[in-house]
């Protein structure tokens, strides 16, 4: 059975005491009010991820926003999949659309970074998603696709079995445009159909799918109840700690 996950990215946002509160915050209403089996993460910026690490305890599980694609070496600024690992870290995010739009992040890239965090043993949350033009234009199928094929297809179908994707079309991103349940389960069900053809239907049916895109608790429920989609990536929402534990409840509705 594949997992339940909702993720939280603070992107680059909160100072880290506004962090260690917020994060405390949640994790004390996850503990109290959450039921069921679905996984709470926190994906913060670097410099909280220790910390937070330690506060999160087996409630909510911390996640980075980005890995170098080395082991280690002269990359001045740069933060390797060890580290992260070594300060407690289980997940971390890869090919976010601001890491490929803003940070010239490409599908080759991509690769080698996934690669380096599962040798780390940290869990890649791989995100792949269309923008307008491509949503417009009607090529969003193929954009999807190449995303897959050039970047996690050339895993093996043991380490594939280790990473979560989140599909976040970029024109649903901090636009309040979330894409409609049926747009999302369309996408969701074609990435899933898509590692059945490279893998097997059992690895397709492993696989959490989550969703990404202006996803707060309003909509959350009825993105959730689509047969493809095993979850969240929030962005805006997991800022305010109702509405990201709303949604992490959302499972149980
Ligand atoms: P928003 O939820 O703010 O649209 O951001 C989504 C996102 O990019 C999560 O990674």
């Amino acid at each position: 059975m594949r997992k339940k996950i909702v993720a939280g990215n603070w992107k680059m946002n909160l100072d880290y005491a506004e962090g260690i509160s917020l994060f405390s915050e949640i994790v004390n209403m996850v503990r109290d009010e959450k039921q069921g089996e679905q996984l709470a993460i926190i994906c913060a910026p670097s410099i909280h991820l220790n910390s937070l690490a330690k506060l999160g305890g087996n409630t909510v599980s911390i996640g980075a926003q980005n890995c170098h694609q080395k082991e280690s070496g002269a990359y001045t600024g740069e933060i390797s999949a060890k580290m992260i690992k070594s300060v407690g870290c289980e997940y971390v995010i890869i090919g976010h659309s601001e890491r490929r739009q803003y940070f010239a992040e490409n599908n080759e890239l991509l690769a080698e970074k996934t690669i380096i965090a599962l040798q780390n043993g940290l869990t890649p949350i791989f995100c792949i998603g269309e923008t307008l033009d491509e949503r417009n234009n009607g090529s969003y199928f193929e954009v999807l696709k190449s995303q897959l094929e050039e970047s996690i297809f050339g895993l093996s179908a043991e380490d594939f079995g280790k990473i979560v994707i989140a599909y976040e079309p970029v024109w649903a991103i901090g636009t309040g445009l979330t894409a409609t349940s049926e747009q999302a389960q369309e996408v969701h069900a074609f990435i899933r159909k898509e590692i059945a053809g490279k893998y097997d239907s059992v690895v397709a049916d492993n696989t959490s799918i989550l969703y990404g895109g202006s996803c707060n608790p309003k909509n959350a429920g009825e993105l959730f109840a689509q047969t493809d989609i095993d979850g969240g990536l929030i962005g805006g929402a997991s800022l305010k700690s109702r509405d990201f534990v709303d949604i992490v409840k959302t499972f149980n509705a």
